[in-house]
This record gives structure tokens, sequence and C-alpha cells, in this order.
């Protein structure tokens, strides 16, 4: 995404989700990460932003001390006037094709299974035992194993690395 101004990524993410998105559960379980550029995309169409999709390095930290490394998808995000068009779609799987090469570990999120579980594989199978760093619902906790990488499902808080 670096030849994209990340002020256009903001104001994408604003028309997405609210202004006030910062207080959501996902900013803090990746608070103080930087995205991981080779499963972050943005996708340009007619020269404009139309959608977007960043990954974070986050962890799911045992109450051994156990750390299991864990990539964070989303926010997926598509201009409203342009969604439904397959823009969501077409940056999931791009992203999951590099994932499948790239990911250092297992991929988690929190997201419709609707969506995300339909198109994509994601489940809330291995989650139940999962916690995170704020308000949530169970069912919309997903993970997905790839690249090899599976996933814990034991207790565990969801956190920065
Ligand atoms: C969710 C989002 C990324 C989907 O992208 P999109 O380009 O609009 O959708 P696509 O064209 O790829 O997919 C359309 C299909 O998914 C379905 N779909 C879209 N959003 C859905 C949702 N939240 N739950 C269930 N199904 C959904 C549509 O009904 C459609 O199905 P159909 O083809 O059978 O009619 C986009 O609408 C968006 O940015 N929404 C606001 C932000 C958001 O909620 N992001 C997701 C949380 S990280």
């Amino acid at each position: 995404m670096s030849d994209i101004a990340p002020s256009a990524v903001e104001h994408l993410l604003d028309a997405a989700f609210g202004a006030d998105r910062f207080g959501r559960t996902a900013y803090r379980i990746r608070q103080g990460m930087d995205a991981v550029p080779a499963l972050s995309f943005a996708l340009i169409e007619d020269g404009e932003l139309a959608g977007t999709i960043q990954c974070w390095p986050v962890a799911h930290h045992a109450p051994d001390g156990t750390a299991t490394p864990l990539v964070m998808v989303g926010p997926v995000a598509v201009r409203p006037d342009v969604q439904r068009g397959g823009h969501g779609r077409l940056l999931m799987a791009h992203m999951l094709e590099a994932a499948e090469h790239e990911s250092d570990s297992a991929l988690m999120m929190i997201g419709d299974p609707e969506y995300y579980g339909r198109f994509f594989g994601f489940t809330a199978d291995a989650t139940g035992a999962w916690d995170l760093p704020g308000p949530y619902e169970k069912r919309r906790l997903l993970a997905r194993a790839v690249n090899g990488h599976g996933l814990p499902t034991s207790a565990g808080m969801i956190g920065p690395r």
C-alpha cells in the first residue's frame, strides 16, 4: 500500500465503519502494531481507492505465558458506493493467496460468519476458549489455518505480539 496516501485509507475506513471506529475491540487487539505489508492491499478503480484490506501481527497469550503468533485480518472495507460489486471478495481472495505462501501464523478476525465463513472458510470452531480485550460476540470471533499453521484451541487472550 506504499503508493496510497494513508489519509485516503483512513477516509475510506471512516466511510465504511464510521468515525467512531477507534473504540472497537479490533483496534485494542492490535494496539501499537504495524500492518503486515505482504498481507495488506488496496484496490484502485478508475484511479480512486475502492477498497482496502489490512492484516496485523497479534498473538494468543495462554495463562502459562505461552504466546502463539496469529495474524489478525481486517479491517476489510469497500467504499459504500461500490459495495456488493465483488470488491470485498477480491480483496479477501488476494490476501488469502498471499497468506498461503507468506503468513507466519494462522489467521483470526472479528467478522460476520455469514460472509467470511461462506466464502473464505473462517469459523468459530477453534475460538470458544479465546478472550478479547473488549466486548465482542463469540459467534463473530473467527479463525482459519493457513500455510501449514494450525490454531490454538486452549484459553488465551488475543493481543499485540
Ligand atoms: C463487508 C464488505 C467488505 C463486503 O465487500 P463487498 O464488496 O461489499 O461485497 P462482495 O461484493 O465482495 O460480496 C457480496 C456478497 O456478500 C454478501 N455480503 C456482504 N456483506 C455481508 C455481510 N456482512 N454478511 C453476510 N453477507 C454479506 C452479499 O449479500 C453478497 O452475496 P450474494 O453475492 O449472494 O448476493 C463491504 O460491504 C464493507 O466494507 N462493509 C462495511 C465494513 C464492514 O462491515 N467490513 C467487514 C468487517 S471487517
